[in-house]
């Protein structure tokens, strides 16, 4: 009962069997692809226990609930296993740094010829992205929120609330998602959490992700592309990259017995 419904293109796959790797290209990737890994969160936390840190471990720990220490165990020990097959190392010895303001990326060894990643989690799922440029990725459950219109009044720009404005009722909800994901993956992938002023760009709120116009924080909307990258019909998910168009491949993430 707890399982996820993926949409079909998510490949079940073992990170080891995906064809990545070092010989496969820079960061581990072939040329100009993007990866993407959704790991569910319902199953048993054990098989991805064996490569945590002792930090990792210490964090874990300190959840007040079991369901999100075995989010965190999970999630952390499946980016493990993912990287250590983009990197060739093995899933314990990869270590980590996080940015100014907690943006986790490779250290170590693996820091030079490892890929970019990006992790998003929600209700009983994580996403991870994987490229050679920088990313961020966010993926939200929907759910009906009472409270969307007044969340979009304070945090989208003038132009996205606008248009969300404009539509009918029954498209407003995906709609609201649509932008939400979009401009936390875009906020993601430049590290900077909420200290970024939320309407300082705007993105589309339509089927098509794109990141529509940047004010004053010496990006320019051209060096960026945004992807769907739902992983099922009850998710929205956003990948936003520094690099053009990609071409995506979706993985359902699935460990070697
Ligand atoms: C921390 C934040 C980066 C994302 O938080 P979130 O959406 O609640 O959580 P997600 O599951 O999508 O992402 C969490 C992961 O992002 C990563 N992360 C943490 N800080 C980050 C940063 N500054 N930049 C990029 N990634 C970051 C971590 O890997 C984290 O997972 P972990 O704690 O298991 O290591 C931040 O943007 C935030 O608090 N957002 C709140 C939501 C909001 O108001 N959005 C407005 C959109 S209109």
């Amino acid at each position: 009962m707890d399982d996820i419904a993926l949409h079909s293109a998510f490949e079940p796959r073992s990170p080891r069997d995906a064809g990545v790797g070092p010989a496969a290209g820079v960061g581990g990737l072939p040329a100009n692809e993007l990866h993407v890994w959704a790991v569910p969160l319902a199953g048993d936390p054990e098989p991805f226990l064996a490569p945590l840190s002792a930090a990792e471990r210490e964090r874990a720990s300190k959840f007040h609930f079991a369901d999100h220490r075995r989010r965190y165990e999970i999630t952390h020990g499946a980016l493990r296993h993912v990287l250590a097959a983009y990197t060739g190392t093995a899933p314990a010895e990869l270590q980590f740094r996080v940015g100014p303001r907690g943006k986790p990326y490779l250290d170590g060894s693996a820091a030079g010829a490892g890929p970019f990643f990006s992790l998003s989690h929600s209700g009983k799922l994580t996403l991870i992205g994987i490229a050679t440029s920088e990313l961020g990725v966010d993926c939200e459950k929907l759910r009906h929120l009472e409270s969307f219109r007044e969340i979009a009044r304070k945090h989208f720009s003038e132009q996205e609330f606008t248009r969300l404005e404009a539509l009918t009722e029954t498209a407003r909800l995906l709609a609201f998602y649509r932008c939400w994901t979009r401009k936390e993956a875009y906020i993601k992938a430049l590290g900077e959490g909420l200290t970024m002023g939320l309407d300082t760009f705007d993105v589309s709120i339509d089927e098509e992700p794109r990141l529509l116009a940047c004010r004053g924080v010496g990006e320019s909307a051209e060096g960026w592309a945004m992807l769907d990258v739902s992983p099922g019909p009850d998710f929205v998910a956003a990948i936003a990259i520094r690099a053009a168009e990609r071409a995506v491949r979706r993985f359902q993430l699935t460990l070697d017995a």
